[in-house]
């Protein structure tokens, strides 16, 4: 049955969801990895498409930008349609000195400065890790696409703002091993734990917040884009 923000009915998912955050880039995606998609969520203008992948079910749904919005999609997903794992692909910008314009990240664990993973159990700063298996079907499909070089795991930072930073923070984030800044993952991974399903980001790193001396391009971003889009199909269909 269809849930505030998805009129599609149960079934119209596959197991596995792709989200990138803007809705465009999933019909984008759709047209690139899915055989046959339809399109199967229009409400509010988040496209969402199931198709096959290599004769496998897969689907794809933008979740829009920050915790609030991609919470509200992975809820209903995981809770209302049956989906199993949701593998974020978006990008983010470089924090760690060790990560450079254009790599990969698999995002293993996600710090926040939001407020909700706090309110989910007391007492408690949850710690937002990602599903291993998928991390390392990702890291496995890495490699195998010879992208070992450019290739990271480990922890990145979800943050609320995009155009507000305190003071010193993104410094202290990269002495403590943070390797990028995006919006989402630290929530979808709180969500996977409620709901009993599995989750994964992958992230191209588009900018470098120490250096923006080589950021992506527009063109750039897409075709870059690529390479991430590939871990997290493998991922999705591991
Ligand atoms: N924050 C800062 N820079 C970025 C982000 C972000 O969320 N995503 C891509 N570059």
């Amino acid at each position: 049955m269809a849930t505030p923000h998805i009129n599609a009915e149960p079934g119209d998912f596959a197991p596995a969801v792709l989200t990138p955050g803007d809705p465009l880039r999933a019909r984008r995606i759709a047209e690139a990895v899915l055989d046959d998609a339809r399109q199967v969520n229009d409400v509010r203008g988040m496209l969402g498409f199931t198709g096959t992948h290599g004769g496998r079910p897969l689907s794809v749904m933008g979740s829009g930008m920050g915790q609030p919005s991609l919470t509200i999609y992975a809820t209903e997903l995981f809770d209302r349609f049956g989906v199993e794992r949701i593998i974020r692909v978006g990008t983010a910008g470089g924090i760690s000195p060790d990560v450079a314009v254009g790599d990969v990240v698999i995002a293993t664990g996600a710090h926040t400065d939001s407020a909700m993973n706090r309110l989910r159990v007391p007492g408690v700063d949850f710690c937002a890790v990602a599903d291993f298996h998928l991390a390392a079907a990702a890291w496995r499909a890495g490699v195998e696409a010879g992208l070992a070089g450019r290739l990271h795991a480990g922890p990145i930072i979800s943050r609320d703002h995009f155009y507000f930073t305190p003071q010193g923070q993104t410094e202290a984030l990269a002495r403590y091993g943070t390797l990028c800044v995006e919006m989402e993952a630290a929530a979808l991974y709180a969500v996977a734990a409620e709901y009993g399903g599995r989750a994964l980001a992958v992230l191209t790193v588009s900018d470098h917040l120490l250096d923006h001396s080589r950021d992506m391009s527009a063109a750039e971003r897409e075709t870059r884009f690529a390479d991430s889009l590939r871990l997290a199909v493998a991922a999705a269909l591991s």
